[in-house]
């Protein structure tokens, strides 16, 4: 009796953490962490897994929350950094010179490609996309921006605005003025809504959001030439696709265009303290606006001491360790794997595409994004499917996978194929007709749904 109240510990305790998340934080999200089997409770974390200890199995983390963990959940080397330089400083003054600001800005730019040499710092993903957004205008004095359809760059002001889908946005307008839209890949659309009242062109080289969409080289190389014909400033948000996560450091070297400006976040943390940066050219027009409003952007929770430390040895432990490489290498073996599992569910999964370590599984219908996060999870793996694509699954496991782990991630997504099949007997028939169709593939009705066979322990 005694062992039996001691196995239902854990769950009784997760049971209580779900009860105060709703009162606290949201019972909506909740709901749709249910639904989708995802009301994971993060114990241990290690590598790629992390252990919920109310049901006391282990999960290889295949999202790495959309690829802050490059280096590993709870990397030892970074913890040990953090802990050092919690002892011995604390954040600093925002603003003050410190030896570590300078020491990461060195090294960051050390690593950079091309005359990307100066750093402006950021508390946050969005909050660097502010930043590099503010730079462009402020420097060449212009007012429009050019966004690309399905991009994601954050939850703040101008982030928010350049995000190129409605449903981020429509709650919330009017937002900021002077933004354009145009398809991802189509350089036609771009040269059109180009002119000379461009500030900037904002893009993620590989689109993370959006469901794994990746830029062409002759694309790229495409925009890079329209934005130097008309001054305007090329930006790459590489918030997700940066420190080695696409099998280079930065995604910017498979083609070799150098923007004016990238954005960094995310891993640039370590997945142990948030830090952001927006690194720029060596370029009159960039570095006279900054010499001239040194404090144009400013935040107190980026390029603190503390984070400067932690992301010098995040830099470090990825160049020694050629993470890069191994995102490659691991990639690849998971692409080949997810082909041919492709091949053999061609009803499922309708394209594996991606680079590196960030892949992207497309299925057939928009409900079995949900479906298939929730059979993942019941086979051992968290991963999720993209916000604003509902029927892609994005896989961005951490870059220090083993081979072993990345066929460990295979059969994982073998057995979940397996078994969401089972649940097409109904679904399957009912995404033929088209009321029935809309219905299971609309986000709001499966969340419902999801949570009642929860209710009834399903
Ligand atoms: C490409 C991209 N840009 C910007 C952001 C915003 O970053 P943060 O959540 O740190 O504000 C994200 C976060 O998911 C992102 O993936």
């Amino acid at each position: 009796m005694k062992g039996l109240k001691k196995d239902l510990r854990p769950k009784q305790h997760k049971q209580r953490i779900l009860s105060e998340f709703g009162k606290h934080i949201s019972k909506g999200q909740i709901k749709f962490l249910k639904a989708g089997h995802l009301d994971f409770f993060e114990t241990k974390r290690r590598g790629a897994f992390f252990e919920d200890v109310s049901t006391g199995k282990r999960y290889l983390d295949g999202f790495s929350s959309a690829g802050c963990f490059n280096v590993g959940r709870g990397n030892p080397e970074i913890i040990k950094e953090l802990c050092a330089a919690a002892i011995q400083s604390d954040m600093g003054s925002a603003g003050l010179l410190s030896k570590q600001k300078v020491q990461f800005a060195q090294k960051l730019v050390g690593v950079c490609p091309g005359d990307l040499k100066r750093v402006v710092f950021a508390g946050s993903g969005a909050d660097a996309v502010e930043g590099a957004l503010k730079l462009a205008i402020g420097a060449s004095g212009r007012e429009k921006v050019i966004s690309m359809l399905k991009a994601y760059h954050g939850h703040s002001g101008f982030s928010l605005s350049a995000n190129g889908k409605d449903y981020y946005k429509e709650l919330f307008e009017p937002l900021m003025p002077s933004f354009d839209f145009v398809p991802f890949g189509d350089l036609e659309a771009f040269r059109k809504a180009a002119d000379k009242n461009t500030a900037a062109v904002i893009l993620e080289p590989i689109q993370g959001e959006g469901g794994i969409h990746v830029a062409s080289d002759e694309y790229l190389w495409g925009l890079r030439k329209i934005c130097d014909d008309l001054g305007i400033i090329l930006i790459f948000d590489e918030i997700q696709t940066g420190f080695g996560r696409t099998g280079k450091l930065w995604a910017c070297e498979h083609s070799g265009v150098i923007p004016d400006i990238m954005v960094l976040a995310k891993s640039i943390g370590g997945g142990v303290y948030p830090n952001g940066a927006v690194v720029y050219r060596d370029i009159p027009v960039l570095q006279n606006f900054v010499e001239k409003h040194p404090r144009f952007h400013f935040s107190f929770g980026g390029g603190t001491d503390i984070g400067c430390r932690v992301s010098s040895k995040v830099l470090d432990y990825i160049v020694e360790n050629r993470l890069w490489e191994n995102a490659e290498k691991m990639g690849g073996i998971i692409r080949e794997g997810l082909l041919k599992l492709q091949k053999e569910n061609p009803a499922i999964i309708l394209e594996v595409r991606g680079r590196g370590m960030m892949l992207g599984l497309e299925y057939k219908h928009d409900f079995m994004g949900m479906l298939m996060a929730e059979c993942l999870s019941r086979k051992g793996m968290f991963a999720a499917y993209s916000g604003n694509a509902p029927q892609v699954m994005r896989f961005q496991i951490p870059l220090t996978i083993t081979e072993g782990e990345a066929k460990e991630v295979l059969d994982v997504v073998q057995a979940a194929l397996k078994l969401m099949k089972l649940y097409f007997i109904l679904l399957i028939p009912l995404s033929r007709l088209p009321l029935s169709r809309r219905l299971v593939n609309d986000p709001k009705v499966l969340i419902f749904a999801n949570n009642l066979l929860r209710r009834f322990g399903l």
